[in-house]
């Protein structure tokens, strides 16, 4: 029996826990100031929600897809239903949008999600199989200043989790229009080398050529390097709004760097896409990305509603914060040490009080130990405080307080220890 879980797909727990709940939270705050209002969809979808927008073509939808087999045949007996894990939210944004007419508001909607995703992709460090994104989704606006004001978010977002070091890369897909001429550029230019690229290459050239940009393999990087940008083939219009964008995040003192090599690999994105990048990811560096999708609802049969996006990866984020968070993850504890059984009767009735006034208090339910072994414990628990409380301070009412940071010890009266460790607890 196997009793491990499942490859890619970890457990959270502990000061982790803490420390992630912590980010989330902080994260949830921005956005909300941001005007962002959450949505969650459900975990599972149909298969034709990412087949029709992130595309067949698309690594997600081709091979990261988990399936999942609907019960027995349909009342109209046809065969059971595929659904699937969902491997993005955006996909599943633009249904939950067509489906409750969301869009019909007429003025801008911001909504954002954190959800767990899941993709069959090989496990690696800062690569998942269940991952968590917290995404952002802008709707019914195709100003470029939506672009900008997203960036602006994802910009402040990292900096105020307390990550510092990270690149913000955006380029222009343009219209379809323009890819399409790009791709047959791209297309001749790569003529000359097909003898050097390996099948998988060639064959992502000839079905959806854009993507070899997108490669991580140094020797086709070289080459790729050299080739036409889609810069080179933007109509008037996608210009313009690329360079408004670029002109307002350099006004608002965001650092951006133009990357052509940007293409995304789902094919809902038309005219701004970008990624986050950090040093201290290694070879999974992207932290968050995203980008236009003005032509997402087309794919559904719908009218267009133009939209934009991003999403970042909590799992990442995590790695870049480190375990600093997590021994700053939860507050200050105090350790209560009785000694003897009438310390322990009233410590026991005082520590659940003072748990429901707010107090993290740890208590010993072994209640024939010495001073010695409480403290231990308290060391145990790394906990800044330890309530001594044994016959002599019974009989005076005053318990002794130790400082387990510094050492010092101090008396407190037994009936105002509650007090004094909200006192306390208020400073550290
Ligand atoms: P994506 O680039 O596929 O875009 O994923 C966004 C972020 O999710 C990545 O930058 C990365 O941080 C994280 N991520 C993706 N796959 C994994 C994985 N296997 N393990 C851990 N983290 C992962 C999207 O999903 C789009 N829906 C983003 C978007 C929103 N575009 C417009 N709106």
């Amino acid at each position: 029996m196997n009793l491990k879980a499942v490859r890619g797909m970890h457990d959270l727990f502990g000061p982790e826990l803490v420390a992630w709940k912590k980010v989330e939270s902080r994260i949830h705050s921005i956005l909300s100031a941001f005007g962002f209002d959450e949505i969650r969809t459900p975990v599972l979808e149909h298969v034709e929600v990412f087949k029709q927008s992130v595309g067949d073509d698309s690594e997600i939808v081709e091979k990261q897809m988990y399936e999942v087999l609907e019960r027995g045949p349909t009342a109209d007996g046809k065969a059971a239903e595929k659904l699937v894990l969902r491997p993005e939210g955006t996909a599943a944004f633009a249904r939950a949008v067509l489906e409750h007419g969301l869009h019909r508001t007429g003025h801008i909607g911001r909504y954002y999600y954190s959800l767990p995703m899941f993709r069959h992709e090989r496990p690696q460090k800062g690569r998942l199989r269940q991952f968590h994104q917290v995404g952002a989704e802008i709707i019914n606006s195709t100003a470029p200043e939506t672009d900008a004001e997203l960036l602006v978010l994802i910009d402040h977002l990292f900096r105020e989790i307390g990550i510092q070091e990270f690149t913000l890369r955006i380029n222009s897909l343009g219209t379809a229009a323009a890819r399409a001429q790009f791709a047959e550029a791209l297309k001749k230019f790569m003529a000359p080398h097909l003898s050097s690229i390996d099948e998988v290459v060639r064959a992502k050239l000839q079905r959806a050529p854009l993507r070899i940009l997108d490669t991580k393999d140094p020797s086709l990087l070289e080459i790729v390097r050299n080739a036409p940008t889609i810069g080179e083939f933007l109509e008037p219009q996608s210009r313009q709004h690329f360079e408004t964008i670029c002109s307002r995040l350099t006004a608002l003192g965001v650092p951006f760097v133009i990357d052509p090599l940007i293409v995304r690999g789902l094919d809902y994105y038309s005219e701004t896409a970008f990624e986050v990048t950090s040093n201290a990811l290694g070879s999974q560096s992207a932290l968050g990305a995203g980008g236009r999708y003005d032509g997402l609802a087309e794919r559904f049969g719908a009218s267009p509603i133009p939209g934009i996006g991003w999403a970042i990866g909590l799992e990442r984020v995590m790695l870049v914060l480190g375990t600093q968070l997590a021994t700053e993850a939860h507050g200050p504890l105090a350790f209560l040490a009785p000694i003897g059984p009438a310390a322990f009767e009233l410590l026991l009735s005082k520590s659940l009080e003072m748990k429901k006034s707010g107090l993290r208090t740890e208590i010993s339910y072994e209640r024939d130990k010495g001073l010695k072994w409480h403290l231990k414990q308290a060391d145990r628990l790394n906990a800044q405080w330890a309530i001594l409380v044994g016959d002599s301070e019974l009989s005076s009412g005053l318990a002794q307080a130790k400082n387990l940071r510094t050492g010092d010890q101090q008396t407190v009266p037994i009936d105002k220890i509650q007090d004094f460790l909200h006192q306390e607890f208020q400073k550290t």
